[in-house]
């Protein structure tokens, strides 16, 4: 088989790059590990950019976000149970966020690419890629008991953080910048109306809860705890409990509890990888960087990368141009390292670290009440929040 685009992993950044591809006219396969249904079922993220939502609509995949997604104009944050308000649109000249899971991202994106016919290996084995320093890359793999072969021009590593890509970039070209939490997110799905219209992220003396949901029916809420934490030892009883405690009185209140059908437990890390680009292979999203889910921007992240690339191989293609694929990792890693750094501050000023001494705590909420009081440091977090910009030439 020969492409010109080998695509490694068929989440987020896989399935945009192929998308974008396709619609620039540049061949492309994709090479999954995993079945449809298991990608498709994994709950993850739940708060798009404008600039993501906005990139489906211009890929033909936005109906379903423009009718079922929820657009939110603003957050809140709270001090142990005493809600602020932080007002997006006013802060940033009209931007909002869209509630929309992940989940649902992955069935758009796969819907459309069965409709478009871009090929898409489901339960591919054993990956490996060679020629990368050369001019003719390949991707082997085994698929249905038969090894198979891939020529193409580049491969691009959209296998997240466990995948096999990054470690075919030499150990003395790679640099590797890690923050380890000692903390995880417990994260609930139950089908009760949410507490509250908008998002609430919740610094509370016992640790950080956030209230979330996917639609008007269905509530998502997370509550901080040992990265080492049991999820069986938690029954619902005992997570709203500690939900609502966290969420304080007022809130509280308002929490609708019923049967949880999912619950698991995320570990928080930041990670970059340098660089991002190796010969011919790229990496984009999870593969290059992994941000703490506090800003919401994993998915965001790996998105706003496929976009610099699709653009720099589109150059490449039609311009002979390969002024975009040389800067790509450069550009990239330079608005993955504000992300980076906004994950870990916003991380940093709405939870409970092990070390934390009373001195901490009350630094923490001077920072949360310095932020409530100006409208500068509303400005910042706001602008962060809803996605800095991207240029693509
Ligand atoms: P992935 O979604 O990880 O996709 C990579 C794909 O590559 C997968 O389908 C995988 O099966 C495939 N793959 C891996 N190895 C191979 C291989 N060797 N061969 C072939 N295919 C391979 N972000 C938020 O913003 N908010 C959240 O609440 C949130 N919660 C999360 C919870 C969890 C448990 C995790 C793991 C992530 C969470 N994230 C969250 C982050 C967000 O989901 C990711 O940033 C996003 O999925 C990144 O997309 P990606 O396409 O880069 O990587
Ligand atoms: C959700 C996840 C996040 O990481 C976040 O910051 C906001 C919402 C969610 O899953 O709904």
């Amino acid at each position: 088989m020969r492409t010109q685009i080998g695509i490694i992993g068929a989440g987020p950044a896989g399935m945009f790059l192929a998308l974008l591809l396709q619609s620039r006219g540049i061949e492309c396969v994709v090479i999954e590990q995993r079945n449809r249904e298991y990608v498709e079922g994994r709950v993850r993220a739940g708060v798009l950019e404008q600039s993501t939502v906005e990139l489906m609509r211009h890929l033909g995949i936005g109906e379903r976000v423009a009718r079922e997604g929820l657009v939110h104009r603003g957050t809140h944050l709270a001090i142990d149970g005493k809600l602020f308000h932080i007002d997006f649109a006013a802060l940033t000249g009209g931007k909002t966020v869209t509630v929309y899971g992940q989940q649902e991202v992955m069935r758009d994106l796969y819907d459309a690419a069965v409709q478009r016919d871009i090929a898409i290996v489901w339960d591919a084995e054993g990956v490996t890629l060679s020629g990368l320093e050369g001019d003719l890359p390949a991707i082997d793999f085994r698929h249905r008991d038969a090894l198979e072969h891939i020529d193409c021009d580049y491969v691009v590593g959209c296998d997240g953080f466990h995948g096999v890509c990054r470690k075919f970039i030499p150990a003395s070209v790679l640099n590797v910048f890690e923050r380890a939490y000692s903390f995880g997110w417990l994260g609930i799905l139950a089908d009760v109306p949410p507490a509250n219209p908008e998002l609430i992220y919740a610094n509370h003396e016992r640790g950080f809860a956030l209230a979330s949901m996917r639609s008007n029916e269905r509530s998502r809420y997370y509550i901080q705890c040992p990265q080492n934490e049991d999820a069986a030892q938690w029954p619902d009883e005992r997570f709203w409990d500690e939900l609502c405690l966290r969420l304080g009185p007022e809130i509280g209140a308002k929490v609708t509890r019923g049967p949880s059908f999912e619950k698991s437990l995320a570990p928080l890390r930041s990670f970059v990888s340098e660089p991002m680009r190796w010969g011919r292979l790229f990496l984009a999203g999870d593969a290059a960087h992994i941000v703490p889910p506090t800003g919401a921007k994993g998915v965001n992240l790996a998105v706003a990368d496929v976009r610099l690339l699709s653009t720099a191989l589109e150059q490449y293609y039609k311009q002979g141009s390969s002024r975009g694929i040389d800067n790509y990792s450069r550009r990239a890693l330079e608005r993955v390292w504000k992300a980076e750094r906004f994950s870990w501050w916003f991380t940093s000023i709405t939870h409970r670290f092990p070390d934390m001494d009373a001195f901490a705590r009350r630094l923490q909420i001077a920072e949360l009440n310095y932020i409530q009081e100006s409208r500068a440091a509303q400005q910042v977090l706001a602008e962060n929040y809803v996605g800095l910009p991207l240029e693509v030439d």
